[in-house]
């Protein structure tokens, strides 16, 4: 069972100056809600409702946002801005939040160890905010089939509006051991990811047992075009292989470089999950996911 998802959130942000300035990039919006609450709602989505959010310096907006705001509730109480509230009150209402502060920017490996103390000794998720992913369809609002409702989100769950957390959840639970989520990327973009080599495993479920993995290669040193994207199931023997692991790539303390250490083992799966993923890392990124969004939103 997982129960905590931890938000590695203490990155400047820096390809989106002047924007991330004052704001952490984690709030930019995606029509009218932070990114970080689109990931907070896919782990809700999971059955998690333990938050465990690694901040920095700066990043106060994403405390704010997860907390009542009296003087708004106040404001716009009986109006018909009050509705808008709604989606954020309840996340509030079934979710705990914690926060811990990374000191320094020393890589995603060391803000994952740094999560440790709000973690603890149990398997857990990693949601990175700026990867925004949506299952393959998005759910019907009105349903008229008897399917079961998710009990934490109250829509139905089908196989296509699974969540990929909830898939990689599924992945965990039978195999037991480290999961990431892979796709596919031209091969001329293999520097930005964590690139995995692996085996087939089962090929109905797309799951890999992975043999190497490398952070951000140049193409000709890619052992393949899979890319690692921002979400990750962790076994927390994982936190005494990054108290080890020197810095890597960039001179940072990589998260890749702890889950090879795993992978050796044969204890980390990577699952080719089922839906899109938007890079809000990126100017480009984020258009594409606006308008995926604002298409979606008008039907
Ligand atoms: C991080 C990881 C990388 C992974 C990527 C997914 O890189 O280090 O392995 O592929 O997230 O978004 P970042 O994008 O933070 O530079």
């Amino acid at each position: 069972m997982i129960k905590k998802c931890l938000f590695p959130a203490a990155g400047y942000g820096t390809r989106f100056l002047p924007a991330t300035k004052a704001t952490p990039k984690e709030m930019l919006p995606v029509l009218t809600k932070p990114l970080i609450q689109y990931g907070v709602e896919e782990a809700l989505e999971a059955g998690i409702t333990t938050m465990a959010i690694v901040t920095g310096r700066g990043k106060r907006a994403i405390e704010d946002h997860f907390d009542i705001s009296y003087e708004l509730e106040h404001q716009i109480k009986g109006t018909s801005k009050e509705p808008l509230l709604n989606e954020i009150r309840d996340l509030i209402t079934k979710c705990t939040f914690s926060y811990t502060r990374q000191l320094e920017m020393k890589g995603l490996g060391h803000a994952i160890l740094t999560g440790e103390t709000l973690i603890g000794s149990e398997p857990f998720a990693v949601i990175l905010a700026d990867d925004l992913c949506t299952p393959p369809v998005t759910p019907d609002p009105n349903p008229e089939s008897s399917l079961p409702n998710n009990q934490y989100t109250n829509t139905p769950i089908t196989e296509n509006s699974k969540g990929i957390l909830t898939q990689m959840i599924e992945v965990f639970e039978k195999y037991q051991c480290s999961v990431v989520a892979i796709e596919e990327v031209p091969m001329n973009q293999t520097h930005k990811y964590g690139i995995i080599a692996g085996n087939l495993v089962d090929n109905s479920d797309d799951t890999y047992r992975v043999t190497d993995m490398v952070e951000k290669p140049d193409p000709k040193d890619a052992p393949t075009n899979m890319a690692i994207i921002g979400r990750y199931i962790l076994t927390p023997d994982i936190f005494d292989i990054l108290r080890n692991t020197k810095p890597g790539k960039g001179g940072e303390i990589q998260i890749t470089d702890a889950l090879l250490e795993q992978a050796k083992n044969g204890k980390v799966i990577a699952y080719k999950f089922k839906g899109k993923r938007f890079d809000c890392g990126s100017v480009d990124g984020f258009v594409e996911a606006t308008n995926y969004f604002y298409n979606q939103s008008k039907g």
